[in-house]
């Protein structure tokens, strides 16, 4: 089930699972490919359910030696998790066009991958996510946080993100959540937390090109999203035609590990609907 897949300059950690129409479940940041645990559970009944650990994240090593100073840092670009996804595809001989299922930072690398491999989507489901890129404050900051992430380590990331990532309901009654949340930061390499963020800091704005989108589009919000609000995915929704957005109840940002009755419902209802 979970297996080291060699692609080009690398091996990326992938948990493949199930038979069926191909899932692929791309992961946020600074996380790993067991936030979709959830979902794997009830599609690998369904589908045949592919969830990669990205480059340099959870068990997938980085490309080449850990940076030690910012200065060795580079970038980890949307676009090249992208082609490392079309890669592991071949890898494991997928060669029928997948759902792209994704969160947030996966949903960046989403817009690169259907840009540049539109013939291996069937269809795109994005949770939590947003096309715009970062306007120079908050690229500064992002380039700012890499920085102190390299001094300081991943700890500081830990203890600080958590209460951005959750609606107020989950860190009052969904400790657990948090704290696989919390877990899977800090099992990340502050150099790969460092390269994401100057990585997200370059992605482009693909604000204009959603309309060109021709794959049925899910779309997917936690209500109370502090990151990627329900009016920024509202926006997108408008630009990508025929696409649907479902808001989640009582969900934050990480809406599929809050609440995943409730994102695998309208997964079920959309994937039927294909
Ligand atoms: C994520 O959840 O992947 C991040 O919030 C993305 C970001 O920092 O923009």
């Amino acid at each position: 089930m979970l297996r080291k897949t060699p692609i080009s300059n690398g091996a990326l950690n992938v948990h493949d699972a199930g038979h069926g129409a191909p899932i692929l479940f791309v992961h946020g940041f600074p996380l790993d490919h067991t936030m979709w645990r959830a979902q794997l559970d009830v599609f690998s009944q369904s589908h045949r359910v592919i969830a990669p650990d990205l480059r340099g994240f959870g068990q997938s090593a980085a490309a080449g030696p850990q940076a030690s100073t910012i200065d060795a840092v580079r970038p980890l670009t949307m676009e090249g998790h992208a082609d490392d996804l079309a890669d592991l595809l071949d890898a494991l001989e997928v060669h029928e066009p997948i759902v792209y299922c994704a969160l947030s930072m996966g949903g960046y690398v989403g817009w690169q991958f259907l840009r540049k491999y539109p013939e291996r989507v069937r269809a795109l489901i994005q949770c939590d996510t947003r096309s715009s890129a970062d306007n120079d404050m908050a690229a500064e900051v992002r380039r700012k946080m890499a920085a102190q992430v390299m001094d300081r380590g991943s700890t500081m990331v830990a203890e600080q993100m958590p209460t951005k990532l959750f609606a107020p309901e989950t860190m009052t009654d969904r400790l657990a959540v948090v704290e696989r949340v919390k877990q899977m930061i800090l099992n990340t390499p502050a150099a790969t937390i460092a390269a994401a963020q100057l990585g997200m800091a370059e992605r482009p704005d693909m604000g204009d090109w959603l309309k060109t989108i021709r794959v049925p589009t899910l779309l997917v919000c936690g209500e109370h999203d502090a990151l990627t609000t329900v009016e920024m995915m509202q926006a997108d929704a408008a630009r990508i035609p025929g696409s649907r957005l479902v808001i989640i109840p009582r969900a934050g940002h990480m809406a599929p590990m809050e609440r995943p009755d409730a994102v695998n419902a309208a997964m079920r209802e959309f994937l039927a609907g294909l």
